[in-house]
């Protein structure tokens, strides 16, 4: 019954017709359909991207946080995590590595550190985009007010990460301590576009207590939003949060979620993430091959990179840019595609 749904429910998304809850259920639940699924992404990026994947410089600026998430390494109450900032040196320096490499887009991301007040935010992304005009910053540091964002705007951020992280307030409540709120997030997430920023959101797959169900209001939230990059990846544990105990997501089910993105939003920059490579050796390889045309290696310091521990065994931690990019390049045409130096905007 829900093998024949869900490969209808394939077919449909294929042709641009939504579908109702009990496919989308049908299609999450049932594998068996997973190399077709799989293809048709596949042609619906070809169709949008050709074989280009498009590379984001990732630079971890700080790992403080005022946030206490349940499910993140770098919660403001985990004592054994060592915190470390970047000075806007440090940072101008690994632009200044990246671009060499070909790196077009830096983001920046941050837990909520308050060292980073919106006038330093202002004058490091002015700073990058006067030496290099030609790139674009995204930043990724969590829930700001409207104005700490079109201030952010107005010094040349051209793009924002904000993952909802989940768009059921039960569940949302499940997963961070009550001075945060899934209202508030979506709003940051609505003042984000109206501002004009390329806008980025997403979800964990697997996180605690996470259901089908829930999964469905993600995928109708972002119907709603319309953002043009989603992030997903797989929950994975972190030993000192008080979630501990719980399971890592599964592979199957976010590749099963990167094509069905894909398929519902033929347009949109869609990360192969390093939360993927993490929990299989070629995680990011087939998250690829299942709809994804963006990598995000990582270009900071590696005297930092250890640090910046949203989860445990975090790949690529100990090598230099250079070689995280060589064994990317390799990767990506080892699935089909090939890395390209380009600002990569969303083509809509
Ligand atoms: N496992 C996987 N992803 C995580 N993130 C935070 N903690 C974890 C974890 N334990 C993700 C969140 C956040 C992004 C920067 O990293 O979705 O938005
Ligand atoms: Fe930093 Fe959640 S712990 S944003």
């Amino acid at each position: 019954m829900n093998t024949e749904i869900s490969k209808a429910a394939v077919d449909a998304l294929v042709k641009n017709k939504n579908l109702t809850d009990g496919e989308f259920k049908a299609l999450l639940q049932t594998g068996e359909f997973d190399g077709y699924l799989f293809e048709c992404a596949d042609k619906v990026r070809r169709e949008h991207y050709g074989d280009e994947v498009y590379i984001r410089g990732l630079i971890e600026i700080s790992n403080y946080c005022k946030n206490n998430c349940y499910y993140c390494g770098i919660r403001a109450g985990n004592g054994n995590a060592e915190r470390y900032r970047l000075t806007k040196d440090d940072i101008l320096s690994c632009a200044k590595e990246g671009y060499r490499l070909g790196f077009r887009t830096f983001v920046l991301q941050g837990g909520e550190d308050m060292f980073f007040t919106d006038e330093v935010i202002c004058d490091i992304v002015s700073g990058i985009k006067k030496e290099y005009p030609d790139c674009a910053v995204t930043l990724s540091l969590g829930e700001k007010s409207f104005d700490s964002y079109k201030k952010y705007y107005d010094a040349g951020a051209d793009r924002y990460l904000l993952r909802h992280e989940t768009a059921n307030n039960e569940h949302y409540s499940k997963l961070h301590p009550e001075s945060m709120s899934l209202e508030n997030r979506k709003q940051c997430l609505y003042n984000l576009k109206k501002i004009g920023y390329q806008t980025g959101s997403g979800f964990m797959v697997g996180s605690p207590y996470q259901t089908y169900e829930t999964l469905i209001e993600d995928l109708r939230f972002l119907q709603d939003l319309k953002p043009d990059m989603i992030g997903i990846g797989p929950y994975i544990t972190h030993k000192d949060t008080p979630f501990k105990n719980f399971e890592s997501g599964s592979l199957c089910l976010t590749l099963r979620l990167v094509a069905i993105l894909r398929l519902m939003f033929p347009y949109v920059l869609l990360p192969s993430t390093t939360a993927l490579g993490t929990i299989h050796p070629q995680g990011r390889e087939m998250g690829l091959k299942a709809g994804a045309n963006v990598v995000m290696p990582n270009l900071s310091p590696t005297s930092v990179r250890k640090l910046y521990t949203l989860y445990d065994n975090k790949i690529c931690t100990g090598d230099e840019a250079a070689q995280c990019i060589e064994c990317l390049k390799r990767r990506v045409e080892s699935a089909g595609y090939r890395i390209v130096t380009d600002v990569g905007n969303v083509k809509k």
